[in-house]
């Protein structure tokens, strides 16, 4: 997971195929298989302090915060503590109310991005307590926060994230079993989440073997000149950071959209020229996906589903089919199917995959 390019034509695809390692970075030494729970020794958070924790509040720009969305899910779903993110940028600037038993958490790759830099000096101003998720050890951020979790992902040099964001998924896993364990989950819970983060690397890598039919898919998605994104639930932080990966690189224009909020607007630009990206996870909400595919397809645009089996034409024109792992983990091998697509639309499309036109690694300066 080191700096070396070595045989690979892009940092991105080096940095995409490293995910199988660098998952098991992140999770090395930090499950407690005899409590069925995370140790997570840089926290710097007790017992009692991590559990008069009441709300959690997740601060990040572009991928970071779309990692803290599902982060987000994660603290909900496994340590019933009601959590949300937001774009660091707008929170800093809102004049937030900060709560004395709201745990603050600053999400960065790089430790060095400004705006989220400055949301966490305010917070501290205003007497909050804030951990970092945090890839680069040393960084800015991680030197100003209370404590935090590094990702130890290796540097990432690609200008898009793509390691870091499924690392800082596995770390909020992590942190909302480590939350959950101190209150209400149960051991057997902390067992199936510890089973389903063992299973990713060897799941990442059977994705990673399937690349072929995906560039397929992604030299067709290169020819449009706008692609639609839709999920529901986790997918849909997944889906908003898969039409960011796809507008970043391969510049072509990409939107992404609750899929229950499609009909309240974007459908009417679903036509037979705009392809729509669609998450459709095999869970207790795979009804209500299908029949947003019907609706897509009523009105002739082409899907490209990724689900956990092969959908019917009548569905999608192409399946990405991925592994299963735990309702609450699929979002992690969920969006590697989308860095693929989006690589392989760049690469067709000839663009800069590792330094985009207009973009910077880390936003310093305003
Ligand atoms: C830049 C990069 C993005 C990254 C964001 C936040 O915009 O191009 O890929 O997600 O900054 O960076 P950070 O280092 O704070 O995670």
């Amino acid at each position: 997971v080191g700096a070396e390019i070595g045989d690979h034509a892009h940092y991105l695809i080096k940095e995409i195929q490293e995910q199988p390692r660098t998952i098991e970075r992140a999770l090395k030494g930090r499950i407690d298989e005899r409590f069925e729970t995370a140790h997570l020794g840089g926290l710097n958070l007790s017992v009692r302090e991590a559990r008069e924790v009441k709300r959690v509040k997740i601060l990040g720009c572009g991928s970071a915060c779309y990692a803290g969305e599902l982060g987000a899910q994660l603290i909900e779903d496994l340590a019933r503590v009601p959590a949300s993110a937001e774009a660091a940028s707008e929170f800093r600037y809102r004049n937030p109310v900060v709560e004395p038993d709201t745990l603050y958490v600053a999400v960065s790759q790089s430790g060095e991005t400004i705006d989220t830099l400055a949301a966490v000096q305010e917070l501290q101003r205003k007497g909050g307590r804030v951990i970092g998720i945090v890839n680069v050890v040393g960084s800015t951020i991680a030197r100003q926060v209370d404590g935090g979790i590094y990702l130890h992902a290796g540097p990432e040099m690609s200008v898009a994230a793509t390691k870091s964001f499924t690392s800082t998924v596995a770390a909020f896993a992590l942190l909302a079993l480590h939350l959950g364990r101190m209150r209400d989950l149960s051991p057997e819970q902390g067992r199936r989440i510890i089973a389903g983060l063992t299973a990713l690397p060897g799941q990442i890598t059977e994705i990673i073997e399937r690349s072929e039919m995906i560039a397929g898919v992604a030299a067709e998605i290169a020819q449009s000149r706008s692609v639609m994104f839709v999920g529901r639930r986790r997918g849909w932080p997944v889906a908003r950071e898969g039409a960011q990966k796809l507008k970043e690189i391969s510049y072509v224009h990409a939107e992404a959209y609750p899929s229950a909020e499609l009909k309240h607007g974007p459908l009417a630009l679903i036509s037979p020229e705009m392809p729509t990206v669609a998450i459709v996870p095999d869970d207790d909400l795979l009804d209500k996906n299908t029949s947003t595919l019907s609706e897509i397809k009523a009105r002739k645009g082409p899907v490209i589903a990724v689900a956990h089996r092969e959908l019917p034409a009548e569905l999608a024109d192409r399946t990405l089919v991925i592994p299963k792992n735990e309702p609450e983990l699929d979002p992690i091998l969920m969006s590697i199917p989308l860095q693929i697509l989006a690589y392989h639309a760049a690469v067709v499309l000839e663009r800069d995959v590792d330094k985009p036109r207009n973009l910077a690694k880390s936003v310093t300066v305003e």
